[in-house]
């Protein structure tokens, strides 16, 4: 049997693969059976110190998708594959007090896994950056061995909370230094993938002092609206809001995410999350430079805690090994981050016919002539052109330039 340990973040994982913070790790007996079941990691349903109140109906569903329909729907249908999961649940419902017995029976149980609790408040006063210390300090002193920072949730109302702080790179820098200044165990920022550039808010939590960035939490939603009804499939007394999208549907736009990221900060760590239920969905986060993979809706799916998924992702990676040996392979250290570099800009994909092409700018020669039919002069001003502004007729930006 290969080694599947890893180390991350300082943390030794006895295998990459974690239960991410959602309902599979809302509970002592949850977490507990996850640890026998394999899971090498659990980070706890977010725990906070302000009132949480959950919806008057259901909080999470799932859309199914039909082999010989063309139907995306939470009823059933036959042949259904799983197409995602619609959420608009809160955090834990449960208080501090509640989670830190829990926490010390977990730890004590499990000594040998890791256990990183995840913590979130709010931030518009000094008041609420105490509160995330006061979190902090809480589940470390109960024996945590990480904290995640949910910067990330979809659907707090709250101006200062959840994906709010996570959209505000300014926000997410002090959050996670605030954190910094108490902690004495590694600290991990999960953002929302609903901002323009994730690397930009991922350099803020770094710059804030964070071990890790984690990826995605779910994507901003709504449920669908039946035709006959003409009611949203979840709804309370007919009324809707915005909810988070997870599971198989969101596995390439996630991945797109957590490739901005390692692609601008090669040399730190990332725990991916969005859309895993196989080897090879995870293959594709290992690929791209993640130390560790987190799973939730699949998970869900699976004796709510994923006895079989992580027997199967546990499986797949030893296989993967075996399978590689003859190149050297002996732990995911040794292909982590391989494929990174193959994610290029379009115009640096080559092109069917023997033409020149500059991502849609005007043409341009490296030898300040500039290329015919534009008029271009070849204006060395070019080299400095910013990339966000289209270039001048004739110039270019950084990067565009062929040698
Ligand atoms: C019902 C539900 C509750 C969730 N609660 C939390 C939470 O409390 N804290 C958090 O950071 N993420 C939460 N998440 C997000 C998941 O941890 C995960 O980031 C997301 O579901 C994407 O992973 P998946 O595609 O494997 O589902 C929740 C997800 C679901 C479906």
């Amino acid at each position: 049997m290969p080694d599947l340990s890893t180390v991350f973040t300082g943390l030794r994982f006895e295998n990459p693969f974690l239960l991410s913070s959602a309902p599979p790790t809302e509970s002592e007996s949850n977490i507990m059976r996850a640890f026998d079941a394999g899971w090498g990691g659990v980070v706890s349903k977010t725990i906070g110190l302000h009132p949480v109140v959950n919806v008057a109906g259901p909080k999470t569903k799932f859309f199914r998708t039909g082999v010989e329909s063309d139907a995306i729907t939470m009823r059933k249908i036959p042949d259904a594959a799983l197409h995602s999961s619609w959420n608009w649940e809160l955090i834990s419902t449960k208080p501090i007090d509640w989670w830190v017995p829990r926490l010390m029976r977990i730890k004590a149980a499990h000594p040998t896994k890791m256990l990183i609790a995840s913590i979130m408040a709010g931030s518009g006063s000094d008041e609420e950056l105490r509160n995330w210390q006061t979190l902090a300090i809480a589940c470390q002193e109960a024996g945590a061995d990480g904290l995640e920072l949910n910067l990330s949730c979809p659907h707090m109302d709250r101006a200062d909370m959840g994906s709010n702080i996570g959209k505000d790179a300014a926000l997410c820098s002090t959050v996670t230094q605030a954190v910094k200044e108490v902690a004495t165990i590694p600290v991990w920022s999960k953002l929302t993938p609903a901002t323009g550039d994730i690397a930009v808010e991922a350099g803020a939590v770094f710059r804030g002092g964070a071990e890790a960035v984690v990826s995605s939490n779910t994507f901003p939603s709504l449920p669908v609206i039946d035709p006959d009804t003409l009611e949203f499939e979840i709804n309370v007394d007919g009324l809707v809001s915005s909810g988070g999208l997870g599971g198989p549907a969101i596995l390439p736009i996630s991945l797109a995410k957590m490739a901005q990221m390692t692609k601008a900060f090669p040399d730190k760590a990332f725990s991916g999350i969005g859309g895993i239920t196989t080897f090879t969905h995870a293959l594709n986060y290992f690929l791209l430079g993640c130390g560790t993979v987190q799973v939730c809706t699949s998970a869900m799916l699976d004796k709510a805690i994923g006895p079989n998924v992580i027997a199967g992702l546990n499986a797949g990676l030893a296989e993967f090994l075996d399978h590689n040996a003859h190149r050297g392979w002996t732990c995911l250290e040794d292909f982590r981050g391989m494929r990174r570099d193959r994610i290029v800009a379009n115009s640096q994909i080559r092109r069917p016919v023997d033409e020149d092409y500059f991502g849609g700018y005007e043409g341009y020669s490296n030898d300040g002539s500039g290329t015919s039919g534009d008029g271009a002069s070849g204006d060395d001003s070019a080299e400095s052109a910013p990339t966000a502004a289209p270039a001048a007729k004739g110039t270019l930006p950084p990067g565009f330039a062929r040698s």
